[in-house]
């Protein structure tokens, strides 16, 4: 019986030895990994699955807004409830960020309209200033446009959208000044709203701006407030320095910042500027927003 059993011993060990051999090893060397692993991979598998379904719900919630309950709605107001998608840089300034707020046809569409009427770009002068002596604060070209010498319609689509995203009625803003930055081009740090103090009485104040990139930039060509958050105020700023918070202009992205407090003193942090253009060429459409309607409409 002994020796029976040693004999089926060894043979098995033959047969594992012959037949099963090397790929055995690795099969099971690969099983024991796969064990190992396995609970690894599902709770990979599980999260991305959750992240996909998820972010197929956010953009179901998006898309289909008639999900939104409607209300009854005014004279002047709307039948449905919809959403511009906006991201908020900076309290100090209010400053807020509307990614793809217009589209690249309407972008193209805008910059060659302004294309051929290109001037270098002039400064309201404080008492004292001189065109000569202001030179070199803000180098680009640039036009007006209104809304009503635009056939394609894009100017008018634009500015009631600008309107629906600030909820200031669409004739307080002035004509668009659409404006080219080429390589080496900038604006030094500025106010848009007008001080009295140094440009004397105001018939109406600008109370916000509305700039809509029309172009990428490869390189340079923030948007900078110096005193972002109330950073820089203290240091003796050079007002042709690129610092503080920076936007990088992305076509069809659209910001916007208001240059008074609510109580409708001037914002000291709402000091910007144009960095200079490094590589490319920057298109901007800048719409200034006042506290008077103009009453073109
Ligand atoms: C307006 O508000 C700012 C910030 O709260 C304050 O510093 C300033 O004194 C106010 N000005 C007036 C005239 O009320």
């Amino acid at each position: 019986m002994k020796g029976v059993g040693h004999h089926r011993e060894r043979a098995l060990m033959a047969i594992g030895r012959t037949k099963l051999g090397l790929p055995a090893v690795l099969f099971g060397f690969l099983f024991f990994i796969a064990l190992l692993l396995g609970p690894v991979l599902f709770i990979f598998k599980d999260s991305s699955g959750d992240a996909a379904l998820t972010r197929s719900r956010l953009m179901e919630m998006s898309d289909d807004e008639t999900e939104l309950r409607a209300m009854p709605h005014g004279l002047s107001g709307e039948s449905h409830a919809s959403s511009i998608p906006f991201q908020i840089l900076s309290w100090k300034p209010r400053a807020l960020y509307f990614p793809n707020f217009a589209t690249p046809e309407q972008c193209q569409n805008v910059v060659k309209l302004a294309k051929s009427r290109l001037r270098p770009s002039t400064l309201a002068l404080r008492a004292g200033e001189t065109e000569e002596g202001t030179k070199g604060i803000r180098t680009s070209s640039g036009t007006f446009i209104s809304s009503s010498e635009d056939s394609t319609g894009t100017l008018g689509d634009i500015e009631n959208k600008i309107a629906r995203a600030t909820m200031i009625p669409r004739d307080h803003g002035e004509a668009f000044n659409v404006l080219r930055y080429e390589i080496g081009q900038r604006y030094a740090s500025h106010y848009d709203a007008f001080n009295p103090a140094e440009y004397g009485p105001q018939k109406s104040q600008r109370i916000a701006s509305f700039l809509l990139y029309l172009s990428d930039v490869e390189e340079g060509g923030e948007t900078m407030f110096p005193f972002e958050g109330g950073s820089n105020m203290n240091i003796g700023y050079d007002y042709e320095k690129c610092i503080g918070l920076k936007v990088k202009p992305h076509q069809g992205d659209g910001l916007l910042f208001y240059s008074l407090l609510t109580n409708g003193t001037i914002d000291p942090t709402s000091l910007h500027g144009s960095c200079p253009v490094i590589r490319g060429e920057k298109w901007v459409a800048t719409k200034w927003i006042r506290d008077q309607g103009q009453g073109f409409i």
